[in-house]
């Protein structure tokens, strides 16, 4: 699947983003190895440290429906141009990241940037 048609999905969901507190919306999209994709939105909670991030919104309905391969992650914000992931979010991606690589893709003006989660989580946390 093309990087920007996943963007293009990250857009869409971003709008169910659920941030009254923040008023920060964020939307992401995860391609698995066998090619499906899962996307997410955050949420938030009057009580603030329950709050879900878009990207684990997403990695959460992939890990739901048996796939655990992640080849990418797009992430939207409309409020923030290159919305990189949070660290949280980016241990939860390196659990299940693809042995191949798994990539980051943000937008912003100057059109998509590709990160590798190598590259955004160098020596990630293994048990
Ligand atoms: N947020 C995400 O959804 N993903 C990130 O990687 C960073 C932060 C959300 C959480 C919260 O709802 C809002 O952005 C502001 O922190």
């Amino acid at each position: 699947m093309e990087y920007q048609t996943l963007i293009d999905k990250a857009v869409e969901v971003s709008k169910h983003s659920y941030s009254p507190y923040s008023k920060f919306a964020v939307g992401a999209c995860v391609l698995t190895e066998d090619g499906s994709v899962y996307c997410g939105c955050n949420f938030e909670n009057s009580s603030f440290g329950l709050t879900i991030c878009a990207e684990r919104n997403a990695i959460g309905s992939a890990v739901a429906d048996g796939k655990r391969n992640i080849k990418a992650v797009a992430i939207y914000s409309p409020n923030a141009e290159y919305c990189y992931p949070c660290g949280a979010c980016r241990q939860v991606m390196y659990e299940f990241r693809s042995e191949s690589g798994t990539d980051i893709i943000t937008t912003g003006a100057d059109g998509i940037r590709v990160n590798s989660l190598e590259e955004l989580l160098p020596e990630g946390f293994n048990l």
